[in-house]
């Protein structure tokens, strides 16, 4: 593993797939599931807890987020990275000692969210347009934490103006790894993200950096390192919809009809089991139904008539509707090319430049 500019070595080798955080998706259930049907990742993280304004929460509550039974399990803890969401104005320093004391050993900061409440809280991705107050926030985090500290930013917050000064402050803060989501704030999730932001990073600053937004296929993944040259990426929407990517990468280069006939495969197993573990942890059908739904976003997509297979699932009133839909558009519907969400998915940087500016 390598070590980074601060002497640390980041707890996951290079060309690491890592799983991300996802708020409302990622909690500690659906990490447990994920852990038993899908280890390959090498990396999973919490989605982030927003540290009070107010007060302080008890230790109880940290390991809560994290998973009681995960905080149990070393190789979940080993495996996992807890991650925060703060502003200026909070107690930091007494959630930092609180964590150190639980033995969680990596923290990753939330620099991306874009969320206008966090925003106007001063929080997520509103420290990207406050570069003195997240110089001063970065080093507090590093004053008070002795251990791996990670950050995960987006390109800017109005634009990406200030995209070479962030970097050059998170280096100069001494942060371990920054994971780069190539929008700005303002884009939210429109567009396709832009990955020649981590192209960018990776030749200016001396920190592992690691790419993440609208990396869908193995191919993609492959085409991501050959263009960055990043430490590693990581997946979301996509680690939602094709759990068993890493997998699937490990298989080479396939024909897209053969990774088509794995989706129909693994489809059916994966949310059979997550069915299996939902129900070990004694949730109730509908509960169960809501969650399978609600990981189900972009499932579908890549066979014929997806959008109506989508929202037949989302209509879906049991889990025995639930499956029957989804067996039927895996079975009955293979689409031969997947739907391209963008033609081009590595944009020109100055040609998008070129176009915000007109
Ligand atoms: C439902 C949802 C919840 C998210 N929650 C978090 C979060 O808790 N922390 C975070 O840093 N990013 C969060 N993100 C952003 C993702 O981690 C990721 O950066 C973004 O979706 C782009 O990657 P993707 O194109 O692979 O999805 C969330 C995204 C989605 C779609």
């Amino acid at each position: 593993m390598a070590l980074t500019h601060s002497g640390k070595s980041l707890p996951f080798p290079q060309h690491s797939l890592l799983f991300a955080p996802l708020e409302g998706v990622t909690d500690p259930l659906y990490r447990q599931a994920l852990l038993n049907l899908y280890p390959e990742w090498s990396r999973f993280s919490t989605d982030f807890l927003r540290i009070p304004s107010v007060g302080h929460y008890s230790k109880k509550h940290y390991v809560e987020h994290f998973g009681e039974e995960l905080y149990q399990n070393s190789t979940a803890r080993e495996k996992t990275t807890f991650q925060i969401l703060t502003s200026p104005q909070t107690n930091l320093e007494q959630a930092l000692a609180d964590l150190h004391d639980l033995g969680f050993d990596h923290l990753d900061l939330n620099l991306g969210c874009p969320s206008r409440t966090v925003n106007s809280n001063k929080g997520g991705a509103y420290l990207l347009s406050d570069l003195p107050t997240l110089e001063t926030l970065l080093r507090r985090i590093k004053k008070n934490w002795p251990h791996v500290f990670t950050v995960k930013i987006r390109v800017g917050y109005r634009n990406d103006d200030d995209f070479s000064t962030i970097l050059k402050i998170i280096e100069q803060a001494g942060i371990d790894a920054i994971t780069i989501h190539g929008r700005t704030r303002d884009q939210m999730y429109k567009g396709r993200a832009n990955w020649n932001y981590s192209k960018i990073a990776v030749e200016s600053v001396n920190i592992p950096i690691i790419g993440n937004g609208d990396i869908w296929t193995p191919s993609e993944v492959r085409q991501f390192f050959d263009l960055t040259h990043c430490y590693a990426i990581m997946l979301g929407r996509s680690a939602m919809k094709t759990p068993w990517m890493p997998k699937l990468l490990s298989l080479g280069p396939l024909p897209q009809e053969e990774e088509l006939k794995i989706r129909a495969q693994e489809l059916k197993i994966y949310y059979q089991k997550l069915v299996d573990e939902f129900t070990l942890a004694k949730l109730s059908e509908p509960i169960i139904l809501k969650r399978l739904k609600s990981v189900s976003r972009n499932t579908v997509e890549d066979f014929i008539d997806g959008q109506a297979w989508r929202s037949q699932l989302l209509r879906s009133m049991t889990l025995e509707h639930f499956f029957k839909v989804l067996n039927e558009t895996v079975e009955n519907k293979p689409c031969p090319f997947r739907p391209a969400l963008i033609e081009d998915p590595i944009h020109d940087l100055q040609d998008e430049r070129a176009c915000q500016a007109q």
